[in-house]
């Protein structure tokens, strides 16, 4: 297992070229079981989920190669088994993505219950009913979501409560090869779904209403493979920002696409960082002391969820008091007990933090417990008098990909040791 250890307290200069996203590319290659050929996805991450979502495809009779860097080819004309096991599932949750190509393909899928997680509960019972509404028989048995569907998935109206970003995205993929019309109300508007939606597109679905709630799909009877490009990862691009923010310096980020994160880079505004928006790049510098700001997560074009950990770091270094509502997930607060060793001033309450930010944080040894949260230490630990050393990065490479390598190119003191 490796750890971080960073020296803080030096301003971050330099460029940075921004990666795929990560939650991009998970649902673009669970679509390329949805038609036998050769599929080709370019600015894909090289990170430990890609890994295991590549495995789990293998196990379902895909065979994948990198030509290139970042390049990514899948042959799926040999999908011929329908379960996705327990010991892939419960390393990483986006499996449940392969829940409804499988349905449409096979007409037969087996998939793990995800069960619990760092940041919450995160049932899939929206994926469930969604999947009945098209006239899937589905059973839970030891552990497994076991379904199956004679023939054609029919359309039908599918209304989300919440809306859910992965739900969306397999109820997108088994529509589109369903009978009939398809509507998905309430449906979740992330820039990723928009990707997704591209490259059905592309392999010949009918899909209306991108980038709204509701989305038509006119099934269609058969799809042909594609060539997409991933999306730039928006969360990335803000844990730099809110890196620079708390270090001070000037971050030219590129590769990136700023219009993907609306209310993140007016609350950088707001609290006085500087942005200059390009096409594919934004210039980041933090010409004055920073101020205190409030914060609600929100479904896109809201604040992220994937970006909370990463403000509270950056509101830690500002004057005042800041309230943090957390309203997607109902545990995603495990960052503040790592945070607090390094001297911030964090209350909790539910699902709302108070941080009095007192410009101060003391390096620490700290513990990584998922993904954003990792980085939101390291985002400490640059501003930080003092050594912090965080261990458990195996979250961090799960979604970032070579933090510490690109860290490091802009002048943080940052290095990699194995524990
Ligand atoms: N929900 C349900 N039932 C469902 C599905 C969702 O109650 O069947 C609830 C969840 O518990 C949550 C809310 O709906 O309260 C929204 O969850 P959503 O389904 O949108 O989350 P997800 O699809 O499981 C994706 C990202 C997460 C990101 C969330 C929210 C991927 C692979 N994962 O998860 O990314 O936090 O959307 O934006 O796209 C991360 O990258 O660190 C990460 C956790």
């Amino acid at each position: 297992m490796d750890k971080i250890i960073i020296e803080g307290g030096v301003p971050l200069n330099g460029t940075i070229r921004i990666s795929g996203a990560k939650n991009a590319a998970l649902p673009l290659i669970a679509a390329t079981l949805l038609c036998p050929g050769e599929h080709t996805l370019t600015n894909v991450p090289d990170l430990r989920d890609i890994r295991t979502m590549l495995t789990l495809l293998e196990t379902l009779g895909v065979s994948y190669s990198w030509p290139e860097d970042h390049t990514l080819i899948i042959n799926s004309d040999g999908v011929n088994n329908y379960e996705a096991s327990y010991d892939l599932v419960k390393t990483m949750r986006a499996s449940v993505l392969v829940l409804g190509p499988l349905l449409a393909r096979l007409g037969r899928a087996r998939v793990s219950l995800p069960g619990g997680c760092a940041i919450g509960a995160r049932p899939i019972n929206f994926h469930t009913k969604g999947l009945q509404v098209l006239g899937v028989t589905l059973e839970l048995v030891e552990g497994y979501v076991d379904g199956s569907i004679d023939g054609r998935m029919q359309g039908g109206t599918i209304y989300f409560d919440i809306p859910s970003v992965t739900g969306t995205e397999n109820m997108l993929m088994a529509a589109c090869l369903a009978q009939g019309r398809t509507i998905i109300k309430n449906a979740a508007k992330e820039p990723e779904i928009g990707n997704l939606i591209d490259m059905l597109t592309v392999m010949g679905a009918k899909i209306r209403g991108r980038d709204s709630d509701c989305l038509t799909i006119d099934g269609v009877e058969s799809l042909k493979p594609a060539t997409t490009a991933i999306i730039p990862d928006r969360i990335e691009t803000g844990t730099y920002i809110a890196a620079v923010g708390a270090t001070g310096g000037k971050l030219e980020l590129t590769h990136c696409n700023p219009r993907h994160l609306p209310s993140f880079l007016e609350k950088m505004r707001t609290v006085g960082i500087d942005i200059v928006e390009q096409k594919s790049s934004i210039i980041v510098s933090r010409p004055q002391d920073l101020r205190c700001v409030d914060v609600k997560t929100m479904p896109f074009p809201g604040f992220p969820t994937d970006l909370q950990a990463q403000i509270m770091a950056l509101m830690i270094c500002s004057h005042g008091l800041s309230v943090i509502d957390e309203t997607i997930f109902e545990n995603r607060f495990m960052h503040v007990a790592e945070l607090q060793r390094m001297g911030a001033d964090i209350r909790v309450d539910g699902g709302r933090a108070i941080v009095n930010g007192t410009g101060k944080l003391v390096g620490a040894p700290v513990m990584a417990t998922d993904l954003r949260a990792s980085a939101s230490l390291v985002i400490a630990g640059l501003a930080a008098q003092g050594t912090t050393t965080v261990s458990r990065v195996y979250h961090l490479d799960r979604g970032y990909e070579r933090l510490d390598e690109k860290l490091q190119q802009v002048g943080a003191r940052i290095r990699r040791e194995k524990e």
